[in-house]
């Protein structure tokens, strides 16, 4: 059976994050809230446990795990070659959003880095997971806490759903501020590559580093990400995106609306608050405001919340507005380009 334990996640009751290390060297799984999204922690120096990890979510056995630490010390035992654009990196941005990808050393059992010679480390900034961490005294190797396909988890109720009566424990701190997971930046090659756009944008990453790459992965290309080749964050209803001016997305969202309504279909509208009130007057099935266009953070903070209701509500059809590509919007349509199988609607 799997315990819930409600934690303070400003000040973490020593006792609770006491278990929970216990738990974790033991070579058992705990979940756990990052800044992010949830995590699925083990000892990343347990192979056995780290196996249980890709049992338990499903997850397919050649996509790498991201090792959190909570200290520099950690950090020695998990990269082999802490180069010069990772002191920076980190310097500015740890504890955050952050992952970089380094050579590992023979400490990270395979398992973890699903064979790679590289490895994604992160310090997270949730004063649970850095608590955590700290008292366990290893470094822990932890995916989102979703079932593989799923959207991650940004509360702990999301957890509890896909992973209740398969782990002993989830610490739950409630909701995740970012919402959207870690930047993976690759620090392996010559230049700085994002794997994969998340809570750290490209432009506060080009302040510290220079220029920085996006890995663009084609038909004939895979990315350099293993995880960014599924069809992640899937709701089960058919996800449209659509990008343009207001009013062509708001005049195209009412015609499927009708469209989907005289098909007897279900139809759901993740959209931002500026066109909240004129899509509501269309009587859509769901509707779901993920935040103002003017304030990303709002928009990425409750993108997987929205993706979740939608499933849970049996929603047919999902139209989902897009939002700019500056900054946390990269990381936002990203996942949002995902959750929609490529179903774009340029308009
Ligand atoms: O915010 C986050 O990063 C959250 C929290 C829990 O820290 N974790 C997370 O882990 O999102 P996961 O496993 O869901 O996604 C990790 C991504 C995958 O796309 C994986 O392929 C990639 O990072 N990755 C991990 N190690 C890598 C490596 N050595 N080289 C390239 N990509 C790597
Ligand atoms: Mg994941």
């Amino acid at each position: 059976e799997t315990k819930r334990i409600y934690i303070d996640s400003q000040t973490p009751e020593p006792e609770y994050i006491e278990e929970a290390a216990k738990l974790i060297q033991k070579g058992q799984l705990v979940a756990f809230p990052t800044e992010t999204v949830y995590g699925l922690g083990a000892n990343a120096l347990d192979a056995h446990a780290c196996a249980e990890i890709f049992k338990v979510k499903g997850r397919p056995q050649d996509n790498p795990l991201i090792v959190h630490v909570s200290n520099f010390d950690m950090v020695k035992s998990v990269a082999e070659d802490w180069n010069e654009q990772a002191k920076r990196c980190a310097e500015a941005f740890w504890p955050g959003p952050l992952t970089l990808v380094l050579p590992k050393t023979a400490f990270i059992p395979d398992t973890v880095s699903a064979g790679l010679g590289s490895i994604g480390i992160r310090m997270p900034s949730h004063p649970v997971a850095l608590s955590l961490i700290e008292k366990a005294g290893v470094p822990i190797a932890a995916p989102s806490a979703n079932l593989s396909g799923k959207p991650s988890p940004t509360n702990g109720i999301h957890v509890w759903k896909d992973l209740q009566g398969r782990i002993p424990l989830v610490l739950d701190g409630g909701a995740c501020n970012v919402g959207v997971e870690s930047t993976v930046l690759d620090l392996t090659g010559k230049a700085p590559m994002i794997l994969r756009p998340g809570g750290i944008t490209k432009e506060r990453l080009e302040e510290v580093l220079g220029e920085v790459k996006v890995d663009h992965p084609s038909e004939n290309q895979a990315p350099k990400a293993p995880g960014m080749k599924y069809r992640h964050y899937a709701p089960t209803g058919e996800l449209y995106l659509l990008i343009g001016e207001r009013e062509k997305i708001l005049s195209r969202m009412t015609e499927a609306i009708q469209k989907a309504h005289s098909r007897l279909r279900k139809v759901g509208i993740l959209c931002t608050l500026e066109s909240a009130s004129e899509l509501h007057s269309q009587l859509p099935d769901l509707l779901f405001v993920l935040g103002s266009e003017k304030r990303p953070e709002e928009v990425a903070a409750s993108l997987y919340e929205g993706l979740r209701l939608c499933d849970e509500q049996g929603i047919d059809v999902i139209l989902a507005e897009g939002v700019s590509k500056n900054g946390l919007g990269f990381a936002i349509m990203n996942r949002l380009e995902k959750a929609s199988g490529q179903k774009i609607l340029y308009l």
